[in-house]
């Protein structure tokens, strides 16, 4: 089993380039599929929720060769199957996507439950409504999503709850129904609007990605692309909070600031310094950490994937703050772990009451999901003394060369195998 051994206590210091948006590759992957042409897709994160999907994709004859690590060309000219259910794309959330772009070409999906991080409920009625409401028979079957139809039609969707996944995988479903599509209360993440951008490069017609209300004309064929998928804004985000957490100085290079603008509001609050250029911003914390509170919103607000890396910082920051998970109801699991390192959190159901401490203490953890998992990385660097993190595997999902961006900051973490590996990393930094 891997884990990562930290020796915490050394402010980040430096510079790291962020890799691409990990939550917008995916769908622009699955999207990709929706033309008989070449796609040619540059700054694709080597990461494991990636590499997932693209065996997928591969296993029913999608043709990807990687040109580099992050270029990769794929062909989805002699597709032989409709059906998606290995093993692995059952424990990958963004395997819905896969209806979404199948469904919109060929009116026919067969694919299996999404699994992903357990963080909460995660329905997909309102994908299969959207689904429906262009026409498609959609049923449950065996563990399998079926969803099929004669003839697509575009329609008027109001989206009860804003889902960034619902609305990117109508809007594969409807860029090539006939006649319009409307998305009312649409997901904003920039995100959406990369895969609108794409999609529209390969000759779709969608307007209004990044607003309340999406419109997409269908059009009868798209075709090949070279498309760069924008910087990851959760990556940089977990990167400029391992900087305050660890009272470092760091800059996140490659990143669109606009799409960081939550972010560093609440750095500001919290007494931060930032230096924002046009593709990068640094983040100072040389001054004492202030309390605040933040409350997990769909984007323009402070993204969900962001609540355990800031209370992480939170927690060592003077005064009481409070966070608010309005996203995701099971999202503090990872607080038990962090109680383990010192901290002193309250959970009462979606709110977490704070109270900062001066220090973390070095303990054996557990990742019990990805962004908590990243989150509790960076507990443990900020922490005095030996951390273990078991199940990284979770971390690895979303994450590329995690460690390796760490220790190129000054971060003293290691992958290793095993206890004696493990010692051998506290003999070498102790
Ligand atoms: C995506 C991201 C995830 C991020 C989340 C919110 C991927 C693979 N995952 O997840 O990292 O945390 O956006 O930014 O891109 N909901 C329903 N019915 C549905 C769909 C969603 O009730 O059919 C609810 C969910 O339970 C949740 C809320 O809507 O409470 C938001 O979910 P959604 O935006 O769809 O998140 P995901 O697309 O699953």
């Amino acid at each position: 089993m891997l884990q990562y051994a930290i020796k915490g206590g050394n402010p980040l210091v430096g510079e790291v380039e962020i890799g691409g948006a990990k939550n917008a590759a995916l769908p622009i992957l699955a999207a990709s599929l929706m033309t008989d042409d070449t796609v040619y897709l540059d700054n694709l994160p080597d990461v494991r929720d990636i590499n997932v999907l693209l065996a997928a994709m591969e296993n029913i004859g999608v043709m990807a060769k990687h040109a580099s690590r992050h270029r990769v060309t794929l062909n989805a000219g002699h597709i032989n199957s409709f059906v998606i259910e290995d093993d692995n794309i059952k424990r990958i959330r963004a395997s819905y996507y896969l209806i979404g772009a199948l469904l919109g070409k060929y009116r026919h999906a067969e694919v299996a439950l999404p699994g992903g991080c357990n963080i909460g409920s995660r329905a997909i009625d309102l994908h299969i409504k959207g689904f429906r409401a262009l026409g498609a028979e959609v049923t449950i079957d065996h563990g399998l999503i079926k969803a099929n139809a004669e003839k697509l039609v575009g329609n008027h969707i109001y989206m009860d709850s804003v889902s960034v996944g619902a609305t990117m995988n109508i809007m594969m479903a409807a860029a090539m129904a006939e006649g319009k599509t409307t998305i009312e209360n649409a997901a904003k993440e920039p995100h959406v609007v990369d895969l609108a951008n794409f999609m529209n490069s390969m000759g779709a017609n969608i307007k209004g990605a990044g607003t309340d209300v999406i419109r997409i004309k269908g059009v009868s064929k798209l075709h090949g692309t070279d498309y760069t998928i924008i910087p990851d804004q959760i990556e940089a985000g977990t990167f400029m909070f391992a900087a305050v957490a660890t009272k470092g100085d760091v800059t996140v290079k490659n990143v669109i600031p606009k799409h960081l603008e939550s972010i560093t509001a609440k750095l500001l609050e919290m007494g931060c310094e930032i230096d924002e250029e046009d593709d990068c911003v640094r983040v100072v914390a040389s001054k004492p950490l202030k309390h605040t509170q933040v409350k997990t919103l769909p984007y323009p607000g402070f993204p969900t994937d962001m609540q355990p890396q800031i209370t992480v910082a939170l927690a060592l920051s003077e005064g009481t703050s409070i966070v608010t998970e309005t996203i995701f109801e099971n999202r503090f699991k990872y607080v038990d772990e962090l109680t383990k390192m010192g901290a002193s959190i309250k959970v009462e159901g979606t709110t977490a009451i704070i109270d900062g401490v001066s220090k973390y203490t070095g303990a054996s953890i557990t990742a019990p999901d990805l962004r908590a998992g990243a989150a509790l990385v960076i507990a443990a660097l900020a922490a005095e003394g030996f951390s273990t993190i078991d199940d990284i595997n979770y971390i690895q999902r979303g994450y590329e060369d995690f460690h390796l961006k760490l220790q190129s900051l000054g971060g003293q973490i290691e992958m290793v195998e095993n206890g004696v590996e493990n010692q051998k990393f506290r003999l070498k930094t102790g």
